[in-house]
């Protein structure tokens, strides 16, 4: 009998337990563990309700607290403090805290923030190994991210925000393959990214912003969840991340990026957010994103993207906020945004477009800056921008060595003849509209006079002190920076005597002495023309171990008037003043091949590599410098330096740069961008069929419309006439720099004496009716 009742109870508790819903009974020892936690938060206001009658597993959740139960165990806890700025007392025992906190073995999602905890995370949270989500933002938590949290294996959420973990990202961080989001925004996180988070592959957010971090963002194409990245203000850098194109929500504000950004960009379909803003991006910006199907907001202020925007582009209809603020855009703004209704914010201040309810800067002020972007070598043209950049370096050493030696020579005579020289920069103005033509077929002829007087005007080249440079640039402030290479960073400085320079500085890997550099800096010292960017002078930083060169600092004249490009679409010079360019250029050119020896070939050379001064003398800013095609080299391939001279001369080397010089042509004749060969063959035929057929009208359909009335027409057609020669597709019909000279400097005289004859009388200005030295033929 007693058997049997005692069965009976036996089945009512087992059916009982089993028609219980799981969550309802604590075990006693997890409801003392919480009261325990209750007593060592010290009695955070949600949890004033706690006492031993509570019900935990049945309470109604509230945001404060909520705990969740399964079969008699705890499996969420969240216990929210109301103000983050409270900080546990002094005798918070952390450690016991967590040891507490283990007494809860099935926890799976566990979040204490705002709560005031502080001290190091324990090594003891391993134990707590069913954990998935982690939230413990808003405390006060110091040192390190424990290794130990490396144990919970079935981690998928880990947030750590707002704390002041120091130290950097474990490399033991990339192996969770479950973690999703991992977020550690607002800490003292410092050091680069490790690699491993790249085999994060279900990561969806990654949130690391307000750290100290730098250096490279690690590969994280593999990341196809990745939605939200978010990097702001730490020091990243210079490469733009690569991401996968899912990306959502882009943020990389306030870090150290530079270069461009890639092209891929316009392709993130998915992209609803972009802040790329503050940092040091250069190159064109792409109008493309404005239209990406998800686009809503797009920050880009505080770099210096380049290139024009049309009123033509459209626009995503979602587009709301667009900062494009503090840049070099030209043009003017999409009507799509101006046309945007009240609540959507577009901010463009301080570029040089032509809306002006928002204050720009002149248009002159983009071009300038866009130069130094320009001078540094690019992507897409690797070639030639770096040779550009070599070639202004070593075009600018070698002239530089030319005319240090000419102006050592005629220095030491005149102190022999006791008549100090100074050398105040003082210029040999040629005005471009006048000075030419008398003078001109004969300078043509005496070449190497014309290399002589080329330099005049131009600062000895010399060494600096490193010191010097510093001042000139504020300690290298990031307001003086210009521009980025592959090679290293170029600044603007202004040096004691008030000259402006640009700098370039190269950064080496160890073991140059100084000597290796001898050669390349004869060549760079020689490299002082007229019509070249010149260079005035070098400095080397070595490494305190051992003396090596750590970095090459090269200092140009800094040329601030825009390029050739934009001063004819900008400033409309007149076809004097084009010609008197044209004639710069040809002139830079010659010496360049043959003004210093070894000559400089293949100098890349095209419109917007064409500076102008403020007295519009055009000077050649991308010329075949050795020095940077060996760094670069020595970068890429660790190839070493100071190898065999390599300036070997091909067949008809010099008449690459005639052809280049054609196209330059072509669009000082224009007005129009000549961007592709496609382009400037096109225009070629065109320009020869209106010399051969019954020509003036046709030609002025070519012709800039600016030029109208005020230009020669047998002026035009000697230039048209050697522009497309010069455009020969085979080199041996190019004609050489001579003949272009001497041909550009008659054109310039013809122009010259119609002039005098049209004053009188007012002509129309491409009738053939007035040629003075050369009869028509049209
Ligand atoms: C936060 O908690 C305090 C008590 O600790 C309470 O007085 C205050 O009203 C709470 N504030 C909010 C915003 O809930
Ligand atoms: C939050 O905590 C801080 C420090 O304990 C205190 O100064 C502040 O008054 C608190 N704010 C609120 C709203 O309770
Ligand atoms: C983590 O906690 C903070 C503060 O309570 C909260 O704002 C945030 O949404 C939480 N994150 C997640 C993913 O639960
Ligand atoms: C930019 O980021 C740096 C590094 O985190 C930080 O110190 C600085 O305050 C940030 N600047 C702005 C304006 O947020
Ligand atoms: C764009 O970013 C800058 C700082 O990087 C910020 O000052 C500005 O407010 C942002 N613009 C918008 C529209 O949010
Ligand atoms: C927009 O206008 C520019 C110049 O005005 C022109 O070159 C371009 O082809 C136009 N683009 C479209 C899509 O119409």
């Amino acid at each position: 009998m007693a058997s049997r009742s005692y069965f009976s109870y036996l089945l009512v508790v087992l059916i009982v337990l089993i028609l219980m819903p799981p969550s309802s009974q604590l075990q006693s020892s997890q409801a003392w563990t919480l009261l325990r936690l209750q007593r060592l938060l010290n009695f955070p206001f949600g949890l004033t309700s706690w006492d031993s009658r509570t019900d935990f597993c049945n309470a109604e959740p509230n945001p404060l607290v909520t705990v969740v139960c399964y079969e008699e165990s705890i499996t969420q806890l969240h216990i929210n403090g109301n103000n983050s700025s409270s900080r546990l007392p002094k005798s918070f025992p952390i450690d016991s805290f967590f040891t507490t906190l283990t007494r809860l073995p099935n926890l799976k999602v566990l979040s204490l923030t705002s709560l005031g905890l502080w001290g190091p995370i324990p090594a003891k949270i391993s134990r707590l190994s069913s954990l998935e989500i982690l939230n413990m933002s808003s405390n006060l938590l110091d040192g390190t991210i424990p290794s130990e949290i490396s144990h919970l294996k079935n981690l998928q959420t880990l947030i750590l925000d707002h704390n002041i973990l120091g130290g950097r990202l474990p490399e033991w961080i990339g192996s969770f393959p479950l973690m999703a989001v991992l977020s550690v925004k607002n800490n003292a996180l410092n050091g680069p990214l490790p690699v491993s988070l790249s085999s994060l592959v279900s990561l969806r957010l990654l949130v690391l912003s307000f750290n100290a971090f730098s250096g490279p963002m690690p590969d994280l194409s593999c990341l196809a969840n990745l939605q939200v990245l978010d990097l702001e203000s730490n020091y990243f850098g210079p490469q733009f991340p690569s991401l996968s194109k899912k990306v959502v929500k882009l943020v990389m504000r306030n870090n150290s990026f530079k270069g461009g950004i890639p092209s891929e960009l316009s392709s993130y379909y998915l992209l609803q957010q972009v802040d790329i803003s503050s940092n040091r991006f250069v190159g064109p910006f792409m109008p493309s994103l404005l239209s990406l199907p998800s686009i809503q907001s797009i920050n880009i202020s505080g770099n210096r993207f380049t290139g024009m925007l049309f009123p033509n582009t459209s626009c995503n209809d979602e587009l709301k906020d667009v900062d494009f603020s503090s840049n070099l855009l030209t043009g003017s703004l999409p009507t799509c945004l101006s046309s945007r209704s009240k609540d959507a914010i577009v901010l463009y201040s301080g570029n040089c477009l032509t809306n002006k309810d928002q204050i720009q800067h002149p248009n002159s002020f983009c071009q300038n800056q866009a130069f130094a972007v320009d001078l540094l070598p690019r992507k897409e043209k690797k070639t030639s921008v770096h040779k550009a950049i070599v070639a202004v370096s070593v075009v600018g050493a070698v002239v530089v060595a030319l005319i240090v030696a000419f102006l050592l020579f005629t220095a030491i005579r005149r102190e022999q003849a006791k008549s100090v020289v100074k050398r105040p920069p003082r210029r040999l103005i040629e005005h471009a509209s006048n000075g030419y033509p008398s003078k001109l077929l004969a300078d043509a002829r005496y070449i190497s006079q014309t290399m002589k007087l080329g330099a005049l005007g131009i600062p000895s080249y010399r060494s600096f002190s490193l010191d010097e440079l510093e001042a000139a640039t504020n300690n290298f402030d990031t307001t003086t920076f210009i521009g980025e290479g592959s090679l290293g960073q170029m600044y603007r400085g202004k040096l004691r005597d008030g000259s402006i320079v640009a700098i370039r500085c190269l950064k080496l890997k160890k073991q140059h002495t100084s000597q290796n550099f001898n050669r390349h800096i004869e060549l760079i010292s020689k490299l002082r023309h007229r019509h070249l960017v010149s260079a005035l002078g070098h400095c080397f930083e070595y490494y305190l171990e051992d003396s090596s060169v750590s970095t090459l600092f090269l200092v140009f004249e800094y040329v601030s008037n825009g390029t050739l490009r934009s001063n004819i679409s900008g400033q409309k010079l007149s076809w004097t003043q084009r010609i008197a360019a044209a004639i710069g250029v040809a002139k830079g050119i010659q010496f360049l091949h043959a003004g210093i020896i070894p000559g400089v070939f293949a100098n890349d050379l095209t419109i917007t590599n064409v500076l102008m001064d403020h007295n519009l003398v055009a000077k050649i800013s991308s010329y075949n410098l050795p020095v940077l095609a060996e760094i670069k080299a020595e970068v890429m391939v660790g190839t070493t330096f100071g190898s065999k001279e390599h300036v070997r001369r091909t067949l008809h080397e010099e008449k690459i740069d005639i052809y280049d010089f054609g196209v330059i042509l072509l669009e000082i004749i224009s007005g129009r961008p000549i961007t592709t060969r496609i382009d400037a063959k096109l225009l070629k035929e065109q320009l020869q069929e209106s010399i051969t057929a019954d020509g003036a009208a046709r030609r002025r359909s070519i012709v800039d419309p600016v030029l109208g009335k005020a230009c020669c027409s047998d002026s035009l057609k000697t230039v048209i006439e050697i522009c497309i020669r010069c455009i020969s597709e085979e080199p041996a019909e190019r004609p050489s720099v001579e003949d272009v000279l001497w041909n550009l400097q008659f054109a310039a005289q013809v122009q010259e004496a119609w002039r005098g004859d049209s004053n009188s009388s007012e002509d129309s200005p491409l009738s053939p009716h007035t040629p003075a030295l050369r009869s028509s033929d049209d």
